[in-house]
């Protein structure tokens, strides 16, 4: 069995989940956790329903309600320690920037900020055009990809807010494509 840790954040293209979610899952082996950020859940409308014996479902909250004295389990080591590899799909402009500067202030950050970096991360990012092309942006990518992070390219199409150029997060083909180069 391989442990996947599937981190979602708050982009649109966060829809994308489920199908990446029923992908994986076509690998008998691989059982996954999804640790989603708050504003994600805004594009996971059926969220609940996405457990099963396969994929438990993590959020902010459970950080905080698992743990109430000494002894008690630290959700986002736990979490470190269980994973095989990390995808982050779709890594947003914000929580990548968090995470390329240390920040540490959710569940996901927590868990990348505790990172073994002897296990595979890759991240595929989305964003709008202008954000992509911010000068903000390629530095923060240089930083997780000197750290070994796997960046996958984003694509040039016409997004959901209308804009049209790069910034589109990768396809589920390549994202499934690149866990499976990893596993
Ligand atoms: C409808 C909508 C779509 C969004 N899509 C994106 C996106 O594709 N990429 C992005 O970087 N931010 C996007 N945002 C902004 C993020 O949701 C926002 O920066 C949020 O604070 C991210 O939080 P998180 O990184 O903790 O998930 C979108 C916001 C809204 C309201």
């Amino acid at each position: 069995m391989k442990n996947v840790l599937l981190g979602c954040t708050g982009s649109v293209a966060a829809i994308k989940i489920p199908e990446i979610l029923n992908r994986l899952l076509e690998n008998p082996d691989i059982r996954i956790k999804l640790v989603v950020t708050e504003h994600s859940k805004h594009f996971l409308p059926e969220l609940a329903t996405l457990a099963n014996e396969r994929v438990d479902i993590h959020t902010d909250q459970d950080e905080w309600t698992l743990w109430k004295t000494r002894g008690d389990p630290v959700l986002h080591i736990d979490l470190r320690k269980w994973t095989d590899i990390a995808i982050i799909a779709p890594l947003d402009a914000n929580t990548l920037a968090k995470v390329a500067n240390g920040f540490a202030d959710n569940l996901l950050t927590c868990v990348l900020r505790a990172w073994d970096f002897s296990k595979p991360v890759i991240v595929a990012p989305a964003m709008n055009t202008c954000m992509w092309e911010h000068p903000v942006t390629q530095p923060q990518l240089e930083i997780i990809n000197s750290w070994g992070f796997t960046v996958l390219p984003t694509q040039i199409k016409t997004l959901i807010c209308g804009d049209t150029g790069a910034g589109a997060m990768a396809s589920v083909d390549d994202i499934l494509t690149a866990i499976n180069t990893h596993l």
